[in-house]
C-alpha cells in the first residue's frame, strides 16, 4: 500500500519550518508522498485576518515546486461549508482505497483530538503522526497517545523533531516592518509576496481604509507621513513610525459600548477618566487590534498607539512622534497655536509635546469636558522636563 502524509495548515505564509517538518516525516516514516493541504478561510474571519485562499495556495505551490514527492491539495479549500478533517479523510480514502494516510498534527493538537468531529472515524481512516518539538512534555504526550489507542483503537506515531523557530506570524510582522525574511522561506515564495505586496504596508493601508472610511483614513495617512518625517529627523525607525501612524486610530469607529466591551474582553483596566469618556479607550483598544488583527508584536509600536491620546510621563521617542503627528498632521482642522506647534515639532520634540498637552488641557477645560488624569500628569512631567533643560542650558 502507498503511504501518503497529509499536512494541513493555513500556510499564511508557508515557510521552511513547514517544509522541514514534511521532509522529516517523509524520510522518517518512509512515506511515498506528502500532500500539503491549505485550510479554507474560516467563515467568521474576515479577509482582514487571513489572506485569501488563492494566495496561500499559490505560495504552497511555489514552495514545493522543486520537490517531486510534495504535492498541493486544494481539497479543503474547494469544499463548501465548514470543513471537517473526518470528511476530508472520507473523500480521500474513498477515492484512493489502496493508500494509507498519515495525518500530521502538532503534538499539542493530539490533546484536543477526542473533541474533533467523529474522532473514531478519523482514527480508523488514518494514522496520526504527532510531531513534537524540543520543549514538549513527551511523557504526557505518550500518555495521551496510549489513551487514544485504548479508547478508539487509534494508530499514533509520536515523531520527535528538531526545533525550527520560524512562525508565519513572525514572517508577516517582519515583512510589514521591512525586515529581512531571507532564509525564513523559499526565495520564489518571497518574490511572490513582494510582487503581490502581501503582508506589507500597502495591504495594511487598504484594510484600514475599509475599516475607517475615507475621512479618518486620510487623517491616518497624514499621521503616517508626518510620523515618518519626524522619525527621520530624530533618528527613530521610520517603518515603525509609519505602522504606528497608520494603525493608531484603528479602533476609532467603535461605539462607547463596544470600546468598553473590548476592554473587558482583553482585560484592559479602565481609568476614571475613561469611564466618563469611553472614546479615550480607542487608543488602548487600537493597540490590542494592532496586535490581534494586524499582527504587530513590537512593544514600541503598541505603546505608541496605546498612549497616543493621553501621552504618559517619560514617553519613548516613537511615542512622542505619534502623539505629536496625531496633532499636527496636515488634514487636521485649524486649532489655536497649530502653526506654532507644527514649527516646534521639527525643532524640539519635547517642547512640542508639552505645548500640545497645554493646548489640549486648555481646550478641554474651556469645553468643560472630562480630562484624564494621565494627560495632566504627562503635562506636568514635560513642563518640569523643559524647565530643567532650561536651567542646565540657560542660553537655550
Ligand atoms: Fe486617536
Ligand atoms: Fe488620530
Amino acid at each position: 500500500m502507498k503511504k501518503i502524509g497529509i499536512m494541513g495548515g493555513t500556510f499564511n505564509p508557508i515557510h521552511f519550518g513547514h517544509l522541514f517538518l514534511a521532509e522529516y516525516a517523509y524520510d522518517q516514516l518512509g512515506l511515498d508522498m506528502v500532500l500539503f493541504m491549505p485550510s479554507k478561510n474560516p467563515p467568521h474571519k474576515s479577509r482582514n485576518e487571513v489572506l485569501e485562499d488563492e494566495y496561500r495556495a499559490k505560495m504552497v505551490e511555489l514552495a514545493i515546486s522543486d520537490n517531486p514527492h510534495f504535492q498541493l491539495s486544494t481539497l479543503e479549500m474547494e469544499r463548501e461549508g465548514t470543513t471537517y478533517t473526518v470528511d476530508t479523510l472520507r473523500i480521500l480514502t474513498k477515492e484512493n482505497p489502496h493508500v494509507s494516510y498519515y495525518f500530521l498534527v502538532g503534538a499539542d493538537s493530539l490533546f484536543g483530538m477526542s473533541k474533533w468531529k467523529e474522532p473514531g472515524t478519523i482514527f480508523k481512516l488514518s494514522t496520526i503522526v504527532a510531531v513534537g518539538r524540543d520543549q514538549i512534555n513527551y511523557e504526557k504526550l505518550e500518555q495521551e497517545a496510549e489513551y487514544l489507542k485504548e479508547t478508539y483503537g487509534a494508530k499514533i506515531i509520536v515523531l520527535k523533531m528538531p526545533m525550527i523557530q520560524i512562525s508565519s506570524a513572525s514572517i508577516r510582522e517582519r515583512v510589514l516592518l521591512n525586515q529581512s525574511v531571507r532564509y525564513y522561506l523559499p526565495k520564489n515564495v518571497l518574490d511572490y509576496i513582494k510582487d503581490k505586496e502581501l503582508y506589507g504596508i500597502h495591504a495594511l493601508r487598504e484594510k484600514i481604509r475599509d475599516i475607517l472610511g475615507e475621512g479618518r483614513y486620510l487623517h491616518s495617512l497624514g499621521v503616517e507621513e508626518v510620523a515618518c518625517d519626524l522619525a527621520y529627523i530624530y533618528g527613530a525607525d521610520e517603518m515603525k513610525a509609519r505602522i504606528a501612524g497608520i494603525l493608531h486610530d484603528s479602533a476609532k469607529k467603535l461605539s462607547d459600548e463596544e470600546l468598553k466591551n473590548e476592554c473587558i474582553k482583553y482585560d484592559i483596566p479602565i481609568s476614571e477618566g475613561e469611564k466618563q469618556c469611553p472614546q479615550l479607550l480607542h487608543s488602548k483598544v487600537g493597540a490590542i487590534y494592532a496586535k490581534t488583527k494586524y499582527g504587530v508584536q513590537d512593544e514600541g509600536i503598541l505603546n505608541a498607539i496605546s498612549y497616543h491620546t493621553t501621552g504618559r510621563p517619560g514617553m519613548s521617542l516613537l511615542e512622542k512622534i505619534i502623539f505629536t503627528a496625531d496633532y499636527i498632521e496636515p488634514n487636521r482642522r485649524p486649532i489655536p497655536q497649530l502653526d506654532e506647534i507644527r514649527k516646534l515639532a521639527y525643532e524640539d520634540l519635547d517642547a512640542a509635546v508639552c505645548m500640545i498637552l497645554k493646548s489640549t488641557l486648555e481646550y478641554l477645560t474651556s469645553k468643560n469636558t472630562v480630562i484624564d488624569s494621565l494627560t495632566v500628569e504627562t503635562y506636568k512631567y514635560y513642563k518640569d522636563l523643559l524647565k530643567s533643560k532650561t536651567i542646565k542650558n540657560p542660553n537655550n
